[in-house]
Formats: C-alpha cells, structure tokens, sequence
C-alpha cells in the first residue's frame, strides 16, 4: 500500500512534499494518486507528527539498558496504516488532534511492531522497514523478548483508558494476532492448505487489528454504535485485502520499493492465496515440483513461479480478489458516505485500490 508517510521525521515529510509538488507539476499518469496522497497527507500530518513524538517519548518507560532495542523499532518509517485509520474512523476535523486518539494508535502500532518483530523471526527475514531486522542484527533470543515487552508495554498504555472495552478489545486482537501466527507456522510446510484455511488465518493475523483500529477509532471519537461496528467491519475486509496484497507482493513485488524482504512465503512454505492458485491451476508435474518446494524437499528459485503466476493469470485472479474484498469494505460504509470520517476510510481503500492496480502497470513495463 502507498506509503501514508515515509518516515516519522517532519524533514522527511518535507521531502515527500516536495517530490508531490514535482510530480504533480511533470502531469504523470499517476498525478491523481499523487493528488490523492497528498492530500491525505496533509490532513493526517499533525496526528502522525503527534504519534511520532508520542512513541518516541515511550522509550522512557523501558529500562535504560533495553532503550537502544526499544528505539530502534519505534524510530523506523512505516507506513502508519493503522493509526491513519484510528484517526480517520474517529476524525473530529482538520488539525484537531484528540490525545485519546494517539494514545490508541501508539497502543495498536506497537502491538503491530511486536508482531514484526516475532514475524521477521519465523519468517528468517533479514530486512525490514529498510534496516536490518531486529533478529537479524541482534539475534532471534533478544527478537523474541522485545516484542513480549513491546507487547506488554501496549497492553500497559491501554490500562489507561477510563473504560476496560479498549484493555478488552486489545487483548482479544493481541491473542488472536497471535493466533493467526501459531496456526500459520503449524501449517507452514504443508502444500495442501485449502482457500478457507487461508482465509482463516489472514483474519486473525491481519484484519483484526486493522478492525479493532477502526473499531475502537469511532468509538472513542463517540460515534453512534452503527457507525462504530460499520467501521470495524470495513477494517476487517481491508485487512483482508491488504494481507493478500502483501501475499502478491511477496511474490512479485520490488524489495527496494517496499522496504522489506520479499520472496520468503514460498522460501519458508508458506501457502497464501497466490500460492495456492497456483499450485491448483499447474499441470500435474510442475504442482508436485510446486508442492516439494514448499514442504522442503525440494528447492527452487522464485523467478520460475513468478513467471507461471503470469502464464496462468493467478495475478489477475488475485487481483480480482482484493478488489473483492475492498468492494465488500466500501460496501459496510456505504450509508455513511457523506460524513467526513466515512468518506475519509473510503478514501484509504482508494490507495490500496490504486496500488492493486499499480502492480499491473507495472508488469507491463516490466
Ligand atoms: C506488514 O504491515 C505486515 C502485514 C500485515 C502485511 P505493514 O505493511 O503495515 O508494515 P509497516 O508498518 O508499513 O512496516
Ligand atoms: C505477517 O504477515 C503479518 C503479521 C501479522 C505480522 P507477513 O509475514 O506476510 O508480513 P510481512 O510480509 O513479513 O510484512
Ligand atoms: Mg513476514
Ligand atoms: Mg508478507
């Protein structure tokens, strides 16, 4: 997905402004999403420059000797997805910053950072946000306790809400994160899991946290009830959405572009959605050779799947199932298009709509 911010440095923001000015200025095919960026971009800039400095500050709370571990995460320019949309499902107007807000976003960004943290463990990924991963720079023991006290830490900062439903919500969403990962790493090898087992998984890993985001973002901003579940359901179909995007990007996307290693998922036997429209759609021979590479017996290179998952048009196949997902998103919202907050999460299944179809153009110029 488009990056909402580049990094959590305000000179960093300055920079991507300028390159949306120029952008905009050369008329490129893409200057409506340039457009569409940028203006969300500025929108959400003092609630992510707010957030910046909030998680920053919390380094503090951890003892001295693990602060270094602790910023080095906490320092790093994801994407924000999440807070962006606490902070769209609650918007109270331009430039207004609401504290509890922030509080939440740091709560359910660094619950996602500890789950990167174990994830790039199981996943032997050497770099994420474009650093080294934590396992890989510091070794898997020092990953694993990190992301428990990243974890716990989240779980502190959400105590101090006046009402338990956000401690509740949060710790459902941390175990069934969790979850999803356990199931994930139980089944990693197997070359035979079906589309509902799948699904099963992306929920819990993924699309959980993006709804209890958008879930709790109304709530707290006091929204009425529909609105608050209407909410969290479009942050579940896009969670959905975004995790199979990530599957395909895996497989076919740029490693400088996105900032992480890719090509794992077949490497370590993952079976995502890609991967198993494949594997169903091969002549008999080459989906035995797909099957051993994934339980192991076998190695291949990923350049020989890629090329089949164009022959076999899986990309467009699973394409049309993000699409899918963010139409059922949309359609959640669809009675609250029209209020700000509403029209601003559509506008977020916009990007990811944009950025499914970027990968298209870009394997036509590939
Ligand atoms: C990565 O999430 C893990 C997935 C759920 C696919 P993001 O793509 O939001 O990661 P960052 O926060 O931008 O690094
Ligand atoms: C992990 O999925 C999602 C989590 C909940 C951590 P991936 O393993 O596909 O995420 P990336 O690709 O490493 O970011
Ligand atoms: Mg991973
Ligand atoms: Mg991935």
């Amino acid at each position: 997905m488009v990056r909402l911010k580049p990094s959590p440095r305000l000179e960093a923001a300055e920079s991507l402004k300028t390159k949306i000015d120029m952008s905009q200025a050369s008329q490129t095919p893409s200057q409506s999403e340039t457009k569409l960026l940028s203006g969300l971009f500025q929108l959400l800039e003092p609630h992510l420059a707010t957030l910046d400095r909030f998680l920053l500050e919390q380094v503090n709370s951890f003892e001295e000797e693990i602060r270094g571990y602790v910023e080095y995460c906490m320092d790093t320019g994801g994407k924000r997805i999440r807070p962006s949309l606490i902070f769209f499902s609650g918007w109270q107007g331009e430039g207004v910053v609401d504290q509890k807000l922030v509080k939440l976003a740091a709560v359910i960004e660094t619950i996602h950072l500890a789950t990167l943290v174990h994830d790039d463990i199981m996943d032997e990924a050497d770099i994420r946000r474009n650093r080294p991963t934590v396992a890989k720079k510091d070794g898997n023991a020092t990953a694993v306790l990190l992301g428990d006290a990243l974890f716990s830490h989240a779980v502190y900062l959400a105590t101090q809400f006046p009402t338990a439903e956000v401690s509740e919500k949060v710790a459902i969403a941390m175990r069934n994160v969790c979850t999803g990962e356990i199931l994930q790493t139980m089944q990693r090898g197997d070359p035979d899991i079906d589309l509902a087992t799948y699904q099963r998984v992306i929920d819990l890993k993924t699309a959980e946290l993006f709804s209890v985001a958008c879930f709790l973002g109304a709530r707290l901003a006091e929204r009425d009830q529909s609105y608050v579940e209407a909410a969290g359901n479009f942050g579940r179909h896009l969670g959905i959405a975004y995790q199979i995007y990530d599957d395909l990007t895996d497989l076919v996307g740029s490693e400088e572009k996105i900032g992480k290693t890719l090509g794992t998922d077949i490497a370590t036997g993952k079976a995502t959605l890609p991967i198993i429209l494949l594997r169903d759609g091969l002549p008999q021979e080459e989906a035995a050779l797909l099957r051993a590479t994934l339980s192991g017996e076998s190695e291949t290179d990923v350049s020989i799947w890629q090329a089949k998952l164009i022959e076999l048009g899986v990309i467009d196949a699973v394409q049309e199932a993000i699409f899918s997902e963010i139409r059922l998103a949309r359609e959640g919202i669809a009675s609250f298009v029209g209020s700000k907050d509403a029209d601003l999460l559509y506008t977020i299944s916009e990007l990811l709509w944009n950025q499914v179809e970027a990968l298209q153009s870009d394997r036509a110029r590939s």
